[in-house]
């Protein structure tokens, strides 16, 4: 086993810098390619044998001769890192993690995750730069598609299943990897919803709501924590000492590796928070950001700094230290090419487990929106189906950040489709692409459709219209996919509508000129499959949204745990003024968080509480009988959210504290039962503490965050 603090007493002060120094694969290739970009970072040739890890190469074959090159030709031969990008999926790729979050399915996620990361294994990937958990608010920010939604206890659910998924009970099992959870912290509050922009969040909010899933990770054992792009209180979070030191290491016991994320120590200047990149240097790393990624700042300013007596080399090794350790974590020292394996790749990589585990995460992903007189699932026995749109026949529905995934081998819902329809009564037109269109195309889209007795329409976003720096103002449908849409509906036909997206759009003008939509989100490799089994009956849909779709983009934000105000709108009229609310839209978003419709109908009723008085050291039970009062069987995702009445601070008026996936067969009746305790009901308080209050409280039970029966109790304290 190595000895660590050993190994670091034989370093130069410019080894430990390039341990601290991460770039791209690209210059580690041999190629004279290479001289150029290296020289414009201000370092040499020899300094990419100091490096400590590789940014985004894969592949067995390609990393493996990185490593070998770098074990052979380095001085102190300490193994490169191998750092990328899986966040759904390596090469089969899975839903989007925002379509993975509506499955409401941790265990089948976790399930899905580790698959991802037995491809990446094999692949050479040692670190994941996943989960990423930013809670969001506002879908006009792209990176919505990357986080599991906008409620902090569901985030965090979701949070340690990915990194459960990754690392495993242990590194010594095989394919596992270590989880870098990101982006450290608040990145999904960007003001507007603009990528990078600035975010303005009050302590309470920052720890209540957004903090919870980062610490989830962190509690499960994350190895690596990714600081994000923006400001907290207008310090950037690479160079934020009270975030990286006081809340990460102090109050949570991080003890892991932090690495910036691309260029964000550079960055600092940029922020106004560095005169130069001597500054950013000296602030990031006394913050404690450990790796610089893809900039080389540290090796430009690093020994200059320690030589001034500006920065204590004490710092730098510190950070040395956290690297060694996880190279020794992941055995690195003993098998620097770990499970990196030609052979394996072409056994697991996109193996028949995996795409099956494709399918059935993608099936449990959809959420069915509307679904008037029932028309789905679809009778489709002699009947002429069209099939009309931009995604008709497109396999480009793996989602941004899709890692090594082909769409040439994801399954089209047109392939899907046919798979299962009788042959000859499919008939497909393109009607437009995702942004242009022609009035001849859609006119002879109208004239398929008018042929057939029922359309379904392929409708969304290209995969670059979100993820990074995909941040957008207008949240309709992209071109002229909506004057398509009308020309289909007017047509008199049933209009089943099927969205490929990557954010909560403004569904309106759709919902009104359709009879069903399904939210396909980007379903991966088996999207296809996925969606013809749930369109023509074989699954039925199960999806609950996990973040709010907006009556318009106008409304934004709008999420479920919202607080009171002093002036609640409490009924939909316009009566009451000079309430909180819009004088043209209603406050309630146009579909809420929760929410999801299956091929059968459920009710609830008789909510009660076995005791009504809980007190900190008790348990009190709460139930609802939950009917599937419909002709099939389905999934109902049962739902515990709790009020705190009256708090040292305003309190949101519901938040999610429980859920059950039940399935229920035709007519079959069940009590679920949620236990409460007082932990549930912390928060961060007036006086900064993390606790409960006592006083009254509300608990409902229902399908999503809108419909709920309710049952009050107090705690006593
Ligand atoms: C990007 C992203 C981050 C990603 C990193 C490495 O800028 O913000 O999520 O992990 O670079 O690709």
């Amino acid at each position: 086993m190595v000895d660590v603090k050993e190994l670091i007493k034989k370093m130069t002060l410019r080894e430990k810098l390039g341990q601290m120094t991460q770039l791209d694969g690209f210059y580690f290739s041999e190629s004279s390619a290479v001289t150029g970009p290296i020289s414009e970072m201000n370092i040499s040739e020899d300094d990419i044998l100091l490096l400590g890890s590789v940014l985004g190469t894969t592949g067995a074959s390609q990393t493996t001769r990185i490593q070998k090159r770098h074990m052979e030709k380095s001085r102190l031969a300490i193994p490169l890192l191998f750092m990328a990008d899986v966040i759904h999926g390596y090469r089969t790729i899975f839903p989007i993690p925002l379509a993975l979050g509506c499955t409401w399915d941790p265990e089948l996620v976790e399930q899905a995750m580790a698959a991802a990361a037995k491809e990446a294994s094999v692949a050479g990937v040692h670190v994941n730069f996943s989960p990423m958990v930013d809670m969001v608010r506002d879908p006009r920010w792209g990176r919505v598609m990357e986080t599991t939604g906008e409620d902090p206890y569901l985030n965090s659910l979701f949070a340690k299943a990915f990194v459960k998924a990754y690392q495993g009970s242990s590194y010594d099992v095989p394919y596992t990897l270590a989880a870098c959870v990101k982006h450290f912290a608040g990145y999904g509050g960007a003001e507007a919803g603009r990528d990078y922009n600035t975010v303005e969040l009050s302590n309470y909010t920052l720890r209540d709501q957004y903090l919870p899933a980062y610490k989830a990770a962190v509690d499960a054992g994350c190895d690596m924590v990714m600081t994000s792009f923006n400001t907290l209180d207008g310090v950037p979070s690479t160079a934020n000492t009270w975030l990286l030191r006081e809340v990460l290491r102090n109050e949570w016991g991080f003890n892991g590796v932090v690495i910036s994320d691309w260029g964000a120590v550079k960055e600092i200047i940029a922020h106004g928070v560095a005169e130069d990149g001597k500054e950013a240097v000296l602030k990031s790393i006394t913050a404690g950001t450990n790796i610089e990624m893809m900039t080389s700042t540290y090796l430009n300013w690093g020994e200059k700094l320690v030589e001034e007596g500006l920065l204590d080399e004490a710092l730098i090794d510190e950070a040395v230290e956290r690297i060694l350790e996880l190279k020794v974590k992941l055995g690195l020292f003993e098998n620097p090419y770990r499970y990196a394996d030609t052979e394996k790749e072409k056994e697991i990589i996109l193996c028949k487990e995996h795409r099956e585990l494709a399918y059935e995460t993608a099936v449990q992903s959809l959420v069915l929106l509307k679904n008037d007189d029932d028309i789905l699932p679809l009778d489709a026995a002699n009947k002429k189906i069209a099939l009309i749109g931009p995604f008709a026949e497109s396999r480009s529905i793996l989602g941004g950040w899709s890692c090594e995934g082909r769409d040439e081998e994801a399954v089209s819902i047109k392939e899907g489709l046919e798979a299962i329809l009788p042959a000859d009564s499919l008939f497909i037109a393109k009607g437009c692409d995702i942004e242009e269109g022609t009035d001849q195309d859609i006119a002879d889209a109208v004239r398929l459709a008018e042929k057939c007795d029922v359309i379904i329409a392929a409708l969304g976003e290209h995969a670059g219209m979100s993820g990074e720096a995909g941040s957008r103002a207008f949240l309709t449908l992209p071109g002229r996919q909506q004057e398509l849409l009308d020309a289909l509906y007017s047509t008199g036909k049933k209009v089943i509508v099927v969205l490929f997206n990557g954010r909560p759009l403004d569904l309106r003008p759709i919902v009104e000129h359709s009879a069903a939509v399904l939210e396909a989100w980007f379903p991966g490799t088996e999207g296809g499959n996925a969606i013809a089994s749930v369109l023509l009956g074989k699954k039925a849909p199960s999806g609950r949204l996990t973040m709010s779709f907006p009556y318009t983009v106008g409304q934004i934000p709008v999420y479920y745990n919202h607080l009171n105000t002093g002036r609640p709108k409490l009924v939909d009229t316009i009566e009451n003024r000079f309430c909180s609310a819009f004088l043209d839209i209603p406050n309630k978003p146009l579909f809420p968080f929760g929410y999801g419709l299956t091929y059968t109908t459920f009710e609830y009723a008789d909510i009660k509480l076995d005791n009504n008085m809980l007190t900190p050291d008790s348990v009190i039970r709460v139930s609802a009988v939950v009917k599937n009062t419909g002709s099939r069987a389905g999934v109902e995702t049962v739902q515990l959210y709790i009020r705190d009445i009256t708090g040292s601070r305003s309190r949101p008026v519901k938040e999610l504290k429980g859920f059950e996936r039940i399935e229920l067969q035709p007519g079959e009746a069940r009590k679920v039962t949620f236990d409460i305790t007082e932990d549930m009901l912390k928060f961060t308080r007036l006086d900064g503490k993390f606790d409960s209050e006592a006083g009254r409280f509300t608990a409902m039970i229902g399908p999503n965050a809108e419909d709920t029966l309710s049952v009050d109790f107090i705690l006593d304290k």
